[in-house]
């Protein structure tokens, strides 16, 4: 079982290799065959604790899609929300279906909170796919990921489609100001509270950092020089690997479960981390530790042996109650324990690779997901872990992100307008 535990020169390798990749990602020249694309977002300035309005928020790209309205009144922030249920039809259906779902389900929310007649009120849309943004509220999806495949949406404006099917309604008065991915959310809403948050992590579904970066280190950057001279870049950290050069990290697990996955040769780091994949991981590393003798005396159970039977959620499940599973099924704790850490470790030596970028003496990074929420060790494990891997002198600490997704993005639509108004105003 020794091929699934890497020494720390392996992640030391996979770091330097990362940091080539980000770098080639922000190349003008390079960026075409970088495959961790580092898009900039168009979000330049972080919440002041200032932003006030009602704000509409959606957020796709999870488990579960969700529309939300969110009140900001200075440090306070109210916020309802109904989730709405995205049927495997509509996953791989045609996008005007897709989209057509979504302005129905606004309208519907809409209906539910007396918002209809009331004026135009501003979206902010948190779709959590690889989108190549030409503007703040205008993104190209690149391609989906995390289980959707709709089709006539690679390659368009996402902004523009929600538009259109809003249109095609015509009982609703509603205008996306902000296209956003859930990583930005997670930042923002971070940011809001605490002001040196300069990274956004999310450990989901999916799996995808963004970051704060200067201006003058971007060079695909096509707007303006002007103050503040950064802007956050969304990394879509998952594709990474995606043109074999971690290839030496990959175990024949990681290598089964993309053969066998909706989009072979995509998003590879992802696949190794996040939450659509790591029960699968699990079950197919306690196939081979069964039949390798090591646990549970040799016998494959029905269930064990039934592809995506594992859910992630066990993961957490099973670490607290772990005491009592070791007695009951007589596991050896070795393996399960040495099995916890090359789990985890991808996401550590990414967080570093970020930070030691970044280079201040201490930041906060945002963090969010289902993975990250649930499990009682991760937060130690990665606090640990990253502190390792962290060049000398500097320090970070992870916080927990309240519903990112939503009040980040209201956030951003708020932090657009406050900027908007400051510059008319100095006209
Ligand atoms: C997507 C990212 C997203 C991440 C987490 C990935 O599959 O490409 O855009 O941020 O999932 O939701």
């Amino acid at each position: 079982m020794d091929e699934y535990i890497h020494d720390d020169d392996s992640y030391r390798r996979v770091q330097a290799l990362l940091l080539e990749e980000m770098e080639r990602g922000l190349g003008k020249e390079t960026v075409a065959e970088a495959t961790v694309k580092m898009f900039p977002t168009y979000v330049r300035s972080l919440p002041d604790g200032s932003e006030r309005g009602n704000f509409l928020a959606l957020d796709l790209g999870g488990t579960n899609f969700r529309v939300l309205l969110i009140s900001l009144k200075g440090e306070k922030v109210n916020m309802q929300n109904k989730i709405y249920p995205i049927s495997q039809e509509l996953m791989a259906g045609a996008g005007e279906k897709l989209f057509d779902h979504i302005a129905g389900c606004i309208s519907n929310f809409m209906m539910d909170h007396q918002l209809v007649g009331v004026g135009r009120i501003p979206l902010g849309f948190t779709f959590s796919f690889p989108c190549r943004q030409e503007g703040l509220a205008v993104g190209r999806l690149v391609r989906w990921t995390k289980g959707f495949h709709c089709q006539g949406v690679e390659g368009e404006d996402v902004v523009r489609l929600l538009h259109e099917a809003i249109r095609r309604r015509s009982d609703i008065d509603v205008e996306c100001v902000a296209l956003l991915n859930d990583t930005v959310g997670c930042l923002m809403s971070c940011a809001f509270l605490d002001h040196s948050t300069e990274v956004g992590v999310i450990l989901g579904t999916g799996t995808n950092a963004c970051y704060m970066e200067r201006l003058n280190r971007v060079g695909t950057w096509d707007g303006d020089h002007g103050q503040p001279d950064q802007v956050i870049i969304n990394t879509e950290w998952g594709a990474f690997g995606d043109n074999g050069c971690i290839d030496f990290v990959f175990t024949d697990v990681d290598r089964a479960i993309d053969h066998d996955s909706l989009n072979p040769g995509k998003q590879l780091f992802e696949k190794m981390i996040s939450g659509m994949y790591l029960g699968e991981v699990v079950r197919r590393v306690l196939i081979k530790c069964i039949n390798a003798g090591l646990i549970l005396s040799g016998q494959v159970t029905e269930e064990l042996d039934t592809p995506s039977r594992f859910y992630t959620k066990y993961l957490s499940e099973i670490e607290k109650t772990i005491a009592r599973i070791m007695t009951a099924a007589t596991c050896s704790t070795s393996a399960l324990w040495s099995a916890r850490e090359p789990l985890i470790l991808p996401l550590p030596v990414s967080i570093a690779t970020l930070l030691n970028r970044i280079d201040k003496p201490s930041v906060t990074v945002a963090v969010d997901g289902s993975l990250y929420r649930f499990h009682p060790h991760f937060h130690n494990l990665m606090t640990q872990k990253t502190q390792e891997l962290l060049n000398p002198g500097l320090k970070f600490h992870l916080m927990l992100s309240e519903d990112g997704s939503g009040k980040g993005a209201a956030l951003v639509a708020a932090v657009s307008n406050r900027i908007a108004a400051a510059a008319e105003a100095n006209k």
